[in-house]
């Protein structure tokens, strides 16, 4: 079979690699091997032993009927979108480790390949290397999934790993996940969870069946995280890591991404570094979780191709997608109950709050007992000055 490549940066080219190293058994397992026939980008790329299928016309892909299957790995919307619609239209099947083109138009692309027989796929889109997809389209389709909870951002995750072990600065840390490639020269989409709120998106969507406006998310991301927040955490025997969540509330679900508190007991406790994992909660199965590489070029590469083999195994067959155009109104945030840790300079409006000891001065931390979003923003009004507020998970 015939494959193409839109996009010949990071993911591309070890799509690439993941498909020219492993041709043999991926051959075996399909039926017949995979060959990649073009490339399409308009850079040149001399010495590349894929150099000599590079096109810069998505006409020549669009128009070739033995190419069957395409892999789209440009990243951003547009001209993803088109690009990615028009081979659906051609009868081809297509996925994607984009996640602004699937967190956009998911829905919608579904509603293309179904319309034309073939398939849209997603799996590299959340979680990198991590079938977090499939897992939820395919294994626990038995269960009610009641809470999502994920480190989905393996920047964010290293740069709060290194505050937590070495008690270094933010800035810092930025400026050595930069120096060492984990985060993007404007890592705005990272640390300002923009990146996350994109990922539980999708996730909320395709457990729910319906579109999630990740607009629609109340999201904060980690750049008021400083050293003495790092302090009284570990006081408190806990981390800082930046979580999207999804719990079910009724019919809908209530979804947030921030910089949550977790417990040493709770099973994202340990996941460090750059890793993700995602805890699923599912009515049935009860507590699970999924971990490994979130980011980069093998194991991302190894997600697409994992795609690649399923369209390749499933021409001319639609696997039907529960994902509909239709918006999802999420339950109101401020109905959310938590408890908080709290630095401020006062804490009487707190009564029932637990003082957390931890040598800063000019200020106390402390927890308060279960409130509600709302509740808690009122008595904020009241404190004058807060210097933060962190959610314990
Ligand atoms: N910027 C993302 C991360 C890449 O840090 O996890 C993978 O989506």
């Amino acid at each position: 079979m015939k494959a193409a490549i839109m996009g010949y940066g990071t993911i591309g080219s070890g799509v690439a690699e993941v498909l020219r190293v492993n041709r043999d058994v991926i051959a075996k397992r399909v039926g017949e091997p995979i060959d990649v026939k073009y490339i399409l980008d308009l850079r040149e790329f001399p010495g590349d032993p894929e150099a000599g299928k590079l096109v810069n016309d998505v006409n020549v892909i669009v128009n070739d009927p033995e190419v069957k299957l395409v892999v789209e790995t440009m990243g951003g919307v547009h001209p993803a979108y088109e690009f990615v619609r028009a081979n659906l239209e051609a009868g081809k099947s297509v996925t994607t480790s984009n996640k602004a083109l699937v967190a956009d138009m998911g829905a919608e692309l579904i509603k293309v390949a179904r319309e034309n027989q073939v398939n849209f796929m997603f799996e590299a889109s959340v979680g990198g290397g991590i079938p977090i997809i499939r897992i939820l389209q395919t294994c626990l389709t038995g269960d009610v999934v009641e809470e999502i909870t994920g480190i989905v951002n393996g920047t964010t995750n290293y740069m709060m790993t290194e505050m937590t072990e070495n008690g270094s600065d933010f800035d810092d840390v930025l400026k050595d996940a930069q120096s060492k490639g984990f985060a993007e020269k404007d890592p705005t989409a990272d640390i300002e969870g923009y990146d996350a709120s994109r990922k539980i998106a999708i996730l909320t969507s395709i457990v729910a069946g319906q579109t999630v406006d990740y607009q629609d998310i109340p999201t904060e991301g980690i750049t008021h995280i400083d050293s003495q927040d790092i302090r009284y955490a570990s006081k408190m025997g806990r981390k800082i890591k930046l979580l999207a969540r999804m719990v079910k509330t009724g019919d809908t679900y209530c979804c947030r991404v921030a910089p949550y508190l977790l417990p040493s007991e709770h099973p994202l406790y340990p996941v460090d570094g750059v890793f993700n994992a995602v805890f699923v909660k599912g009515n049935m199965l009860g507590d699970s979780m999924y971990y490994g590489s979130g980011a980069g070029k093998l194991p991302t590469a190894s997600a697409v191709v994992g795609d690649v083999v399923a369209m390749a195994k499933h021409e001319k067959r639609h696997i039907f997608v529960d994902w509909k155009d239709e918006k999802l109104e999420l339950s109101d945030p401020s109905e959310q109950t938590n408890r908080y840790f709290v630095r401020a300079n006062k804490v009487h409006i707190f009564p029932d709050a637990k003082i957390i000891p931890a040598g800063v001065d000019n200020e106390t931390g402390f927890v308060t007992s279960l409130l509600s979003e709302k509740e808690m923003k009122e008595k904020t009004e009241l404190l004058g000055k807060v210097f933060k507020i962190i959610r314990f998970a």
